[in-house]
């Protein structure tokens, strides 16, 4: 049987890829599938959390039993929802692959091919929702929220992801960051996942390779001790 360590807790997940518009028919996206977010998501209800999951593009998933589910398409919708559900919660969990730049000009029709060579697409940089959750947390709207991070690194050698990864910690201020190596069967589109779960107190937990099920039950043991 599931322990039901989160009952009373209410918890938002994030989950899949956000889309950034060029116009009516096309966006810059990514490869993000929203299977962990959506298994984290899932196991939290299990274990008795009030979840909202916060999804933006998926596989088509299916909701998960009892979670609340709000629907996103942009970077910019996502933090909104983010920062709205995030109010009052014991815990946020950012799985979400979040575009980092989105085109500066959305046209207002279908862009044309034109005559002439392919023009350049201007970007400006998105909000990164979770430095400012943890800033909100700073400044006092978000009292004894824990705060998760996920960063996906590529690296050949284990060193350097994790050397980038406890960089990304520091600089993201979050209580724990689950990183993940991407790679062929890693992380993206594949049912299974592995890496390493960081804590801003220093710990380090390898995660050996298995299900996104197996990995969502490792991140919410690591999340309980951070529970105020
Ligand atoms: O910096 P990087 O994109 O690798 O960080 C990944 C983490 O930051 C994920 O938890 C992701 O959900 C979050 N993120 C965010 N807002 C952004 C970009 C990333 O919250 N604009």
């Amino acid at each position: 049987a599931l322990p039901r360590d989160l009952e009373g807790r209410r918890v938002v997940v994030s989950a899949g890829g956000t889309r950034e518009a060029l116009d009516p028919v096309r966006f810059l996206g990514n490869r993000s599938s929203g299977k962990q977010g959506y298994a984290i998501a899932r196991l939290a209800a299990q274990r008795g959390a009030q979840v909202t999951l916060i999804a933006g593009n998926t596989i088509g998933l299916e909701a998960p039993a009892a979670v609340e589910v709000v629907h996103v398409t942009s970077a910019e919708q996502l933090k909104v929802a983010v920062d709205k559900h995030s109010l009052g919660a014991d815990a946020v969990i950012m799985a979400a692959a979040v575009a980092d730049f989105r085109p500066v000009n959305v046209a207002a029709s279908k862009i044309k091919k034109g005559a002439g060579e392919p023009n350049s697409i201007e970007l400006a940089k998105t909000p990164d929702i979770l430095a400012g959750l943890v800033q909100s947390r700073r400044d006092g709207h978000l009292p004894g929220t824990a705060i998760v991070g996920f960063a996906a690194e590529t690296g050949d050698e284990h060193a350097d992801v994790l050397t980038h990864a406890r960089a990304k910690l520091a600089r993201k201020g979050c209580d724990l960051l689950v990183v993940n190596a991407v790679g062929e069967g890693k992380a993206f589109e594949v049912d299974t996942n592995d890496g390493w779960l960081l804590g801003a107190d220093g710990t380090e937990i390898a995660l050996d390779h298995g299900s996104k099920a197996l990995l969502a039950s490792r991140v919410l043991d690591a999340l309980g001790p951070l529970l105020r």
